[in-house]
């Protein structure tokens, strides 16, 4: 709850730094920089290849969040919940309970807006924080994602949307892929903070997929920069081990026991 309450405090003072982390090596590395670590469901199509985030379950979300949660030690730790799993309220809460339990995370975030409320509501009130995601809904999408908020009716609803998830109770909610004055709108309107991803500078912090900052992936997506090249660091550290092996140069006596 202090995490929590750190984060909202940080609204029109000082921008929020998020990231997603899968693994406890990359949390232990990112936690002194950021403030919210998120295990997102994006690690089906980053770890796993799958062609969707609808593919990820509970226990692979648990079993990565308890690895995460081993690097993590002061940022606030956010856990997806995976595709048909939050179907209920009372699906919801048993599935969430069950997260937060095994994992010991601090918040679950759940994607929708209206639609969910419900949901949103009945664990609000049952102590479980809650995150929201509007924009583009990665487990609500069939095919290729599309930018959200060029059409007016697109932009009233998620005006609404956002309005009615803060109101339900979320401490935060990401803006995914959403267009940059509809971004600054629906901050504007939120005494909550907002966290953008292709969202613009509108939003109150940003988050990106790790994998993507550091290079690992090959990303083509438009609102991805490569602060990093960590895919040239591993190929050159693999090379010179490969030429140490061959010539005999390792393992060297320093090595042995
Ligand atoms: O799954 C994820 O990593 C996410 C972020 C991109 C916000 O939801």
């Amino acid at each position: 709850m202090k995490k929590i309450r750190k984060l909202l405090e940080k609204k029109n003072k000082s921008k929020i730094i998020c990231l997603t982390a899968y693994s406890k090596n990359i949390a232990e590395v990112i936690d002194k920089f950021t403030d919210l670590i998120l295990v997102g469901d994006s690690l089906g199509s980053v770890l796993y290849n799958y062609n969707s985030t609808r593919k990820v379950t509970l226990n692979m979300m648990i079993e990565h969040t308890k690895s995460v949660r081993k690097g993590v030690s002061k940022s606030l730790l956010v856990v997806d919940m995976p595709y048909n799993t939050y179907r209920t309220r009372n699906e919801a809460l048993k599935n969430c309970r069950k997260v937060i339990k095994e994992t010991n995370c601090d918040a679950i975030k759940l994607e929708g807006g209206i639609k969910i409320v419900p949901i949103i509501k009945h664990l609000v009130q049952k102590k479980i924080p809650v995150m929201g995601h509007l924009g583009i809904l990665p487990q609500s999408v069939k095919g290729k994602f599309k930018f959200k908020g060029k059409k007016p009716k697109e932009r009233d609803q998620m005006i609404k949307d956002a309005k009615a998830i803060e109101q339900a109770g979320v401490f935060s909610f990401v803006l995914e892929g959403v267009e940059k004055t509809l971004s600054k709108i629906i901050t504007k309107n939120s005494k909550i903070p907002t966290i953008g991803i292709g969202a613009s500078e509108n939003c109150d912090g940003q988050i990106l997929v790790t994998d993507d900052l550091i290079g690992l992936t090959k990303s083509k997506i438009k609102f991805v920069k490569e602060f990093g090249n960590i895919r040239k660091t591993i190929r050159d550290a693999v090379k010179k081990y490969r030429r140490e092996v061959k010539s005999l140069k390792f393992p060297s006596k320093k090595y042995l026991y």
